[in-house]
């Protein structure tokens, strides 16, 4: 009896110190573990800043004047080791806007004369924008998307479609658009703000929805604007 009374405050007394020892032990791992996280942070983005800066004085070629917001992504120099680089190129007064993200690291991305990116766009290469064409702000125009036709591979080793897009002059892209792989807009045409392009644009065209359709063309007789039947839309481009 004796015995069991004396084994019970034990237990208890092991516990009351026990417990908390075992909580402070794991909040300060916990405390470690942010340190090590934070400095780890700060590593990679000096790591990164270099590449950035690497980029803009080496890897880009562009002509004078042009702008490349300074909060601007550039993913030009190949992640991989022994991948080949390619070309982003900016003609004169082209603009990439700040918080763009801009990869080239599936193909070239060309921004001709004139041409501009819109604040916090992502444009994944190959991508080619004609001369004065403009992008809005937030808009996703991508010439590269992963296949996924074998179910037994995650998609992400699965190799990637790659198929250009090409957005010709003096095209404006409306904000928040999505431009899939593959996609030609033609020149002069005008894509509604939040639209997803899949299929080409034809020139002088608005086109509007998800997926986009024309739903206005110029009409060089009259110099308007007119709508187009649903029958007619993004025909023979
Ligand atoms: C595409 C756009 C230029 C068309 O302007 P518009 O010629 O005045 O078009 P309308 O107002 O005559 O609209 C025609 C039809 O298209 C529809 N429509 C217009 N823009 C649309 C859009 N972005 N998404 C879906 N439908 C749209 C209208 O609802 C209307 O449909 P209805 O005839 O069935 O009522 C304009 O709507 C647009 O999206 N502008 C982009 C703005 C932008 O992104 N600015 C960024 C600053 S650079």
């Amino acid at each position: 009896m004796w015995e069991t009374e004396a084994k019970d405050v034990g237990v208890k007394r092991a516990r009351r110190i026990l417990l908390p020892a075992i909580e402070y032990a794991g909040s300060s791992y916990a405390v470690v573990e942010s340190v090590l996280g934070f400095v780890r942070d700060i590593v990679k983005a000096i790591y990164l800043a270099g590449i950035q800066l690497y980029t803009r004085l080496v890897c880009v070629e562009r002509e004078i004047p042009s702008s490349i917001r300074l909060r601007a992504r550039l993913d030009v120099v190949p992640r991989t080791p022994g991948r080949e680089r390619h070309r982003l190129s900016l003609g004169k007064h082209s603009l990439i806007e700040t918080y763009c993200v801009v990869c080239t690291w599936h193909g070239d991305v060309i921004l001709e004369e004139g041409a501009s990116v819109g604040i916090g766009s992502i444009v994944v290469g190959p991508v080619q924008i004609g001369e004065n064409a403009a992008c809005a702000q937030n808009c996703f125009i991508s010439g590269q998307s992963h296949l996924y036709e074998d179910i037994s591979k995650n998609f992400r080793r699965q190799g990637f479609q790659i198929a250009p897009v090409i957005i010709q002059k003096d095209a404006w892209i409306g904000s928040n658009c999505v431009i899939l792989p593959g996609v030609k807009i033609g020149n002069n045409s005008v894509i509604g703000a939040g639209s997803v392009v899949v299929s080409n644009i034809p020139p002088y065209s608005v086109a509007v929805g998800n997926p986009a359709k024309v739903i206005k063309k110029y009409d060089f007789e009259t110099e308007q604007w007119v709508r187009v039947r649903e029958s007619a839309t993004n025909a023979g481009f």
